[in-house]
């Protein structure tokens, strides 16, 4: 019982399902059965005074021909065409305490004594007796009454006649018939609805199962990270001593394996920055507080430490201020993070010509513009869809040597809504990319 118990606490659900399994057709047949019950009590008592009035008429005629049984067979042969449910008419005389047939709808029996009960309770009672009987297996509605000599108002003889049930079982069997269809078509779509609930069961199980794996994924990974992180340094940290101690004594190819070390080993360093910061955003462990910021400090950071990639790349590296220095609410921070990844991109995938940088306040609409504009390979439409997604890459020649994992505009977009921002990109391909972030401004 304790079990049970348990097992309802944990799983609600059961409680409506076995409320849809036994009661709803519960109530469906015991109101099924009501009606039918009801239905048939009327029919059957309709149908005994229809006997009784049948006999009455029959009565009013026949004391007079009680001695003619010739006339008394044709007229049972109109009444029993006229009422077709009239099965049984007889025509009965007293003859010392018994009961002979002197004339009926079945010629066989004319003459003939019966012995029967109700016949002797009807003539001693002087009234009509009515009961159900069972012929054969069809129910009939059988009236006996006594007939009165008029004159003298003594009994002298009896009517008797069986009414037909046959219409009225027929139409109550059909009645249940489709009672019971109704009940078992009900139970079958509750059976279904129940299916369907047991299934969202399962959904939901497996749903809380997978944000449970989710987040153990997300602490591996915050993990996993953390721990590669410090050999990487380590190993940045050795290629650098090695290269300032050793690299006038080495060849050419020799000073060129010693620089793709160290290339690889900051690739390395930054998808294990990337991946951090992903699960970091994922966790929700990352400060994003915005504070009311002057937006074009955070440029010149920026520019200060990719000013010398751009160079080496033979890129102008441009910021061209629109407006008076301006404020804006946002964390300083991930506001570096996320220009540090627009410049990045715009210097990696620009070959020749410029980046700039440009901000614009719109001031009716309290809004502050910051542009990352580049010269560079530019985006197709198709690739633009997808550009913001996790560990999207465009793939083509141009792009096919240039190191990356496809997650920083994914954090940029994350962080940038988190702080109530927005990105914007507008592309041609071939021609360039303008990235722009909207921030509020503060007042
Ligand atoms: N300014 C740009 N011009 C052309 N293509 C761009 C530009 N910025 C981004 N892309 C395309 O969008 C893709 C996704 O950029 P994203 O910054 O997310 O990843 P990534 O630069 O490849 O790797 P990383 O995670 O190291 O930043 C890039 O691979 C590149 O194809
Ligand atoms: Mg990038």
């Amino acid at each position: 019982m304790f079990k049970f118990l348990k097992f309802i606490k944990t799983y609600p659900g059961i409680l409506y399902s076995l409320f849809l399994i036994i009661f709803i057709p519960l109530v469906f047949y015991l109101v099924t059965l009501f009606s039918v019950n009801a239905f048939q009590k009327n029919i059957n008592s309709v149908l005994q005074t229809k006997a009784i009035l049948a006999e009455n008429i029959i009565n009013v005629f026949t004391p007079g021909l009680l001695s003619q049984p010739n006339i008394l067979e044709r007229k049972i042969e109109q009444i029993t065409k006229e009422n077709p449910e009239i099965k049984k008419l007889r025509f009965i005389k007293q003859e010392n305490g018994e009961f002979k047939i002197i004339a009926s709808q079945d010629p066989k029996e004319i003459g003939a004594f019966i012995s029967d009960p109700s016949l002797a309770i009807s003539w001693s009672q002087g009234q009509a007796t009515a009961k159900k009987i069972k012929i054969n297996g069809t129910r009939f509605w059988r009236v006996d009454k006594p007939i009165f000599d008029p004159q003298t108002g003594k009994k002298i003889g009896i009517v008797s006649l069986a009414l037909s049930l046959e219409q009225s079982d027929l139409l109550i069997t059909r009645l249940i018939h489709i009672s019971y269809a109704i009940v078992i078509i009900a139970n079958v779509l509750i059976l279904f609805l129940i299916l369907q609930h047991t299934r969202l069961f399962s959904y939901v199980a497996l749903y809380k199962k997978l944000q449970e794996v989710d987040r153990m994924k997300d602490e591996f990974i915050r993990m996993a990270t953390h721990e590669l992180r410090s050999p990487i340094i380590n190993i940045r940290g050795y290629i650098e001593v090695l290269s300032e101690k050793i690299e006038p004594s080495l060849d050419e190819e020799e000073k060129e394996y010693l620089r793709r070390i160290d290339i690889s080993a900051k690739n390395l360093g930054n998808l294990i920055d990337d991946i951090l910061q992903v699960s970091r955003i994922q966790q929700g462990r990352l400060d994003i507080t915005p504070k009311r910021i002057q937006p074009e400090t955070v440029i010149k950071e920026v520019i200060k430490e990719l000013e010398l990639k751009a160079q080496k790349k033979g890129l102008k590296l441009v910021f061209q201020p629109r407006e008076e220095p301006l404020y804006i609410m946002a964390n300083p921070n991930r506001l570096r993070e996320i220009i540090f990844n627009l410049v990045n991109n715009a210097i990696k995938y620009t070959p020749k010509g410029w980046v700039k940088i440009e901000t614009q306040a719109d001031k009716i609409r309290k809004k502050y513009h910051i542009s990352v504009v580049d010269t560079g390979i530019g985006i197709s439409a198709q690739a633009q869809t997808k550009l913001f997604q996790k560990f999207y890459r465009v793939r083509t020649r141009e792009t096919a040597d240039i190191p990356g994992t496809g997650l920083g505009l994914w954090i940029s977009k994350e962080l940038c809504q988190k702080m109530g921002g927005q990105i914007f990109l507008e592309s041609m391909e071939g021609k360039g990319s303008k990235f722009t972030l909207i921030f509020p401004l503060a007042s």
